[in-house]
């Protein structure tokens, strides 16, 4: 079965049309056949090698884990094994206990010590219609008792002991990367289960690639230039990557770079960066990180950035390019809501600098190519001033994309309001917690 899930980032919505885009890029996408608030369940054209699985998992800035499916069962077999409230239904319970999917994960298994841990990942996270904490142990002890029946020496798992992380009330009953790695989870015999729930089904597939947490917070935490006022996170900066199309071995502009972070993100999937700023100690502040992280990957990065303004971008670099992806100059960092008209006066602002930084990108950018941006939404004292997508395309021949494609989606049934996608989106909110200029995220083409 070609039926990989999906672990998703904090945004969910974005992350979703994150992932079609990559997928579609690579002609392996077929469609999302169902999804919740936590993951999505994807059909691909083929079955995909664990190579690519790791490389798909690294280019995307909102997933967490990809699994490949093993079992699907009706969701009410789960709530009725392990109700949040009410009466256990033992045959549920027994028909979950019989796993008879574990030796298409383990098949053989004689004689050897295997660790493993089960990770469940519910509908809609603030409201999950079973007891999580109690299906995940019992998963975890039956899937022990299998093993051990198949023949293995010794089978230990995981348990939760530490609390989520984003919520302290929140039982904890998925493992994090760090302790996936720390483990060798994902090297046979050990492996990793998700339990992934959504409206109608619960689907268990074996992890193949997990995000390396590790990784991204030394780079965030320990490059020499940090601008916490300015820089983008890094996760963010990969999802930009995704929607620009950018891949392995392209050239990648960022001409709004400020610190680099999208570049650094860049250089590590193997791309050509080209960064431009205008202020000259941020270019040099780009420079030492991404110096610095080639430094610390024992890699000779191929990197230029400019001083200069990106409505100049044409002039400044002599050279096409295949993609480009930026958070822009998203205008003051507001203490308090400003009037209505003044957020309207600083929209208007932004989108000329926005709509003459898109006129010199589109010359330099290949034919085909995509561009993918951050563009501002402020809450005024008077509701949210967004800006006007036909005015930032005005006189290019840039045209506005379409997120979460409708097509993407045919055989979906969900009936959840709080599950269902509105598709055909021009552009997808990103909540900057506590912040008065919030953002969206849109994606262009050059026709
Ligand atoms: C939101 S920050 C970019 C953050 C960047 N992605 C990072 O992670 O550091 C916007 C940057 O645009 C730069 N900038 C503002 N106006 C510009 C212009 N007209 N041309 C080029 N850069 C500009 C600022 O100096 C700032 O570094």
């Amino acid at each position: 079965m070609s039926l990989y899930v999906f672990i998703l980032g904090k945004n969910w919505l974005l992350s979703i049309a994150e992932l079609i885009v990559r997928l579609d890029d690579r002609g392996v996408f077929e469609e999302i056949v169902d999804h919740s608030r936590t993951a999505a369940i994807v059909r691909t054209t083929s079955t995909l090698s664990g190579e690519e699985l790791i490389d798909i998992q690294a280019s995307l800035g909102g997933c967490f884990k990809i699994g490949h499916v093993v079992k699907q069962y009706d969701v009410k077999i789960a709530r009725n094994a392990f109700p949040k409230q009410g009466r256990i239904r033992k045959n549920a319970r027994l028909a979950l206990r019989e796993c008879n999917w574990v030796d298409n994960v383990w098949r053989r298994v004689s004689g050897k010590r295997i660790k493993f841990g089960v990770s469940s990942y519910p509908s809609i996270p603030s409201a999950p219609r079973i007891d999580l904490k109690r299906f995940t142990l019992g998963m975890d002890e039956w899937i022990k008792q299998k093993l051990v029946q198949m023949g293995a020496k010794k089978a230990v798992y995981y348990a939760y002991e530490e609390p989520d992380r984003r919520n302290a009330s929140r039982p904890n009953t998925a493992l994090w990367p760090a302790t996936i790695a720390r483990h060798n989870l994902l090297t046979p015999p050990n492996a990793e289960i998700l339990a992934v729930f959504t409206e109608t089904s619960l689907y268990l597939a074996k992890s193949r690639a997990v995000y390396d947490s590790q990784l991204q917070q030394f780079r965030d935490e320990a490059r020499p230039y940090i601008s916490a006022g300015i820089s983008t996170s890094p996760k963010l900066c990969r999802t930009l990557l995704s929607l620009a199309g950018a891949r392995a071995g392209d050239t990648v502009l960022d001409p709004f770079c400020g610190t680099g972070t999208l570049l650094m993100e860049a250089a590590l999937l193997d791309m050509k960066c080209v960064g431009i700023d205008i202020n000259p100690d941020v270019v040099q502040g780009a420079i030492s990180n991404l110096k610095w992280l080639g430094h610390e990957m024992g890699q000779r990065f191929d990197f230029t950035i400019l001083l200069g303004d990106a409505r100049d971008a044409d002039r400044i670099i002599p050279f096409d390019v295949d993609a480009i992806a930026f958070e822009p100059d998203l205008g003051p960092l507001y203490d308090s809501p400003p009037t209505r008209t003044a957020a309207e006066k600083q929209i208007r602002e932004l989108t000329e600098l926005y709509t003459s930084t898109l006129q010199a990108l589109e010359k330099r950018l290949k034919p085909g190519g995509r561009i993918s941006m951050t563009i501002p939404a402020i809450n005024s004292d008077d509701g949210q001033v967004t800006l006007n997508l036909d005015q930032l395309v005005k006189n290019t021949d840039l045209s506005v994309q379409y997120l979460l494609p409708e097509r993407a989606f045919h055989s979906e049934k969900i009936t959840d309001d709080r599950l269902k996608i509105s598709p055909n989106r021009l552009r997808i909110y990103e909540r900057k917690r506590g912040q008065i200029v919030q953002r969206e995220v849109i994606m262009l083409a050059k026709v």
